[in-house]
């Protein structure tokens, strides 16, 4: 996978496409619509969800791992949320929990650019979602 990028600034790594191979920012917006949430390869390799604006990204990333028992949770973009197919957890378009048995809201990152290209960064500092420390550092 790709390594770590030397001085990126705050720990940052290139996202991957499905093949691993890094994406530009340019590229992402063209090929997605506002509000669009698809996967990358994101920090250690582990998959994060790109939320995307009418031309942008947005500044957070989300771990799609259920905090239950960690399958990947797939957005469901008719009900706005994503639900979880092994034991029906549920988490707003933010990635916060609203229903269990997930104990806890997915994972954040933050997401940047080296040099056009979508990288993300750990996310060390409160959660906005719940005003708590995050669970992941
Ligand atoms: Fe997601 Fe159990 S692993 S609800």
């Amino acid at each position: 996978f790709v390594p770590p990028v030397a001085g990126g600034g705050g720990g940052a790594q290139l996202a991957g496409d499905v093949d691993g191979n890094p994406v530009t920012l340019e590229a992402w917006v063209k090929g997605h619509k506002d509000n669009d949430r698809e996967l990358v390869q994101g920090l250690k390799g582990e998959p994060f969800y790109l939320i995307s604006t009418p031309d942008n990204i947005k500044d957070f990333a989300l771990l799609s791992v259920c905090t239950h028992l960690g399958c990947v949770v797939p957005w469901n973009k008719a009900a706005n949320k994503f639900c979880c197919p092994c034991h029906g957890s549920q988490y707003d378009e933010n990635g916060k929990v609203v229903r269990g048995p997930a104990p806890l809201s997915l994972a954040l990152a933050h997401t940047t650019t080296i040099e056009g290209k979508l990288a993300l960064s750990p996310w060390t500092e409160q959660d906005f979602r719940t005003g708590l420390d995050p669970w992941w550092k």
